[in-house]
């Protein structure tokens, strides 16, 4: 996600605000910039690149500024360029405005404002500064602008502004999206993240939803959407610099891991209407043009391919269409039979892995559209794509990918009920309810990962010696063992295979005996009481069983030594709830046996070698 900084004092400020942004660097962003009040006007200045761009353009700065903000954006609306970084300004260049989160109704707001505003970029950002020079334009306070934004946009967001009239102030404003503020030394601070301000103060007002916060040298004003003052909660934190990058957490993994429910949030965020419909205006794609489609390909790698594999059930469920998935480099080598009428969806959190490229690219020469679903903005495959459906699950800094997988689950799942709506093989009341059961999602997760953590852990300590692990699954729970077993390979460097639950008596079966552990995926679904029989078929040949299983479920408890109780969850969209407990499994088996879980050996984030 983005970073935000703001600082108004009596010290210059620039050197804060690049400071602040430097500490936000870690968390990845594909541009930079500041506005600063200089004397009665603002000077701006944005940079594509890393930081270093930016604090290389800065030698003309006004010196004697002393108040201004800054921000690191991770694109969401529109490439990542000098036009497109943050902050945006208004038509007469008073007003300096950035934002993290993303605006849900962009594309009417643009619609809107476009006439009547000179655009300067793809942005959903500059959207708001206009918004708000027309508040200011009917004589409203910077305050009160910034009160309407919050009425008047829906989505995720924190804003904070400054305006050439008031060389003193900035106004910030937030929902959804994180913003603290603290005042020392006579100035006052505002980030959207801890780390950016330790230098400055250890003490910090918690900034929450639908509240504005005015910040002058050494005082802050809270005042929640009708005016009325609050006194926010002061938290004081210890953390040092690394704690604090990591939120708190010891890795960035188990960050990344807490972060899911807020990943798919994001991931679901604007793509649904009031009436249960599914709008996915990004996709580039004609209605008719996915009429007309008669065959599905999903192409990926690792864990892409895992949700990948959630999407063939959901797309042959939903749409009737036959859905085929592939690892994408054996595709091209296997001839696959394309035409114009296939559809290809290529995976990628990072969007550069060179086999998912390779097999975007020759689905295209074949006549095939191609849609991207990848985390990262003008990433190659999604420039090279005919459509692209970005997740926004934020930058992911752990190797093993955690956040960014249940988001690609999300969003295939909602290009599935999409194809299915425009096609007509689904009933609006269908679509309706299943995409109410979707939104539960993130409140699941939050569930499971307040209540099962301990548990997880404690069996983790239990077995992290053992030396060969088996992870079995049927229907969509086989998906989730793959990436359940990959998980633990990866990061504790175990043993560990996965089989479809159904599967492992043909042949694997031979390896199981007292001392292996075997990892069921037994929540309830239509092959509930299959998967119980073939739990059945290890516990008789003296395996450990460990089952994630529905909570109140006695009928798996009483076949497990241990279990990972989860929310019952719609069948089809249970691998984004279902997969936690396993991801915390693997992380807890890593760490005690002593293992980076952050950078594991010989993987890299980002796989741009065929
Ligand atoms: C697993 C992992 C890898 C990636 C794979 C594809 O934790 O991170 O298996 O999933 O290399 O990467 P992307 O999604 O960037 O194409």
């Amino acid at each position: 996600m983005c970073g935000i900084v703001g600082v108004t004092g009596d010290q210059p400020a620039l050197p804060v605000l690049l400071e602040g942004l430097g500490r936000l660097e870690y968390r990845g962003y594909d541009s930079a910039g500041v506005a600063l009040q200089s004397g009665g006007a603002l000077w701006v200045r944005k940079r594509a690149g890393k930081l270093s761009e930016l604090v290389a353009s800065v030698g003309d700065a006004p010196a004697g500024a002393t108040a201004g903000i800054g921000h690191t954006r991770w694109a969401t609306h529109g490439r990542p360029n000098d036009a497109n970084a943050h902050p945006h300004t208004d038509c007469g260049g008073e007003l300096a405005l950035l934002h993290n989160g993303i605006v849900e109704n962009y594309l009417s707001l643009r619609a809107r404002l476009e006439g009547a505003h000179e655009l300067r970029s793809e942005t959903d950002t500059e959207l708001l500064a206009h918004l708000m020079e027309e508040r200011l334009a009917d004589g409203a306070t910077l305050a009160d602008a910034a009160r309407s934004i919050l009425r008047e946009v829906e989505g995720s967001l924190a804003i904070a502004v400054v305006h050439a009239s008031d060389p003193e102030l900035i106004v910030a404003a937030r929902r959804v999206s994180p913003l603290v503020a603290g005042v020392a030394d006579g100035a006052a601070f505002l980030a959207s993240d801890i780390p950016a301000l330790l230098p400055y103060t250890r003490d910090f007002k918690i900034i929450d939803d639908d509240q504005i916060v005015e910040l002058r040298p050494g005082t802050l004003r809270v005042t929640d959407l009708d005016g009325a003052e609050i006194e926010p909660p002061a938290r004081r934190v210890d953390w040092n610099l690394e704690e604090a990058e990591k939120g708190g957490f010891p890795d960035f993994m188990l960050k990344e891991i807490h972060d899911q429910p807020v990943a798919v949030e994001e991931t679901l965020r604007g793509r649904t209407t009031a009436d249960g419909r599914i709008v996915l205006d990004e996709l580039r794609l004609s209605e008719d043009e996915l009429r007309d489609v008669d065959k599905v390909f999903v192409v990926a790698c690792g864990t892409s391919y895992h949700a990948g594999m959630v999407a063939k059930y959901a797309i042959e469920h939903w749409t009737r269409l036959p859905c085929e998935i592939d690892i994408a480099s054996e595709f091209r080598y296997r001839d696959p039979v394309l035409d114009t009428r296939t559809l290809v969806v290529g995976v990628s959190q990072s969007g550069e892995t060179a086999d998912t490229i390779a097999a975007c690219r020759h689905a295209k020469r074949l006549g095939a559209k191609v849609v991207a679903v990848s985390n990262v903005v003008d990433s190659s495959m999604a420039r090279e794509a005919d459509a692209v459906l970005y997740t926004h699950a934020g930058p992911e800094i752990g190797v093993a990918a955690t956040k960014t997988h249940l988001a690609q689950i999300v969003a295939l799942t909602e290009l599935g009920l999409y194809l299915g709506q425009i096609r007509g093989t689904q009933l609006p009341s269908h679509t309706k309810r299943l995409l109410e059961e979707l939104a539960e999602v993130p409140d699941r997760i939050r569930s499971l990962l307040t209540d099962s953590a301990k548990e997880v852990e404690r069996v983790a300590s239990q077995y992290w010696q053992t030396r060969d692990f088996f992870f079995i699954g049927r229907g969509v729970g086989y998906p989730v063992a793959l990436e359940g077993a990959l998980k633990l390979k990866e990061i504790s460097y175990a043993r560990a295979e996965a089989y479809p639950a159904g599967e492992l008596k043909h042949g694997a079966i031979a390896l199981i005996e007292p001392g292996v552990v075997v990892v069921g995926v037994a929540t309830r679904s239509r092959v509930h009481a299959k998967t119980l029989s073939n739990i059945e078929e290890v516990r008789a040949r003296g395996a450990t069983v460990i089952l994630v299983a529905t909570e109140g479920d006695e009928d798996a408890a009483s076949l497990a030594d241990h279990v990972f109780w989860v929310p019952e969850t719609a069948e089809l969209f249970s691998p984004a709830v279902d997969v936690v407990p396993l991801q915390l499994f693997a992380y807890f088996v890593a760490k005690r046996r002593g293992h980076d879980v952050d950078q594991p050996r010989n993987l890299a984030k980002t796989v741009t070698v065929e």
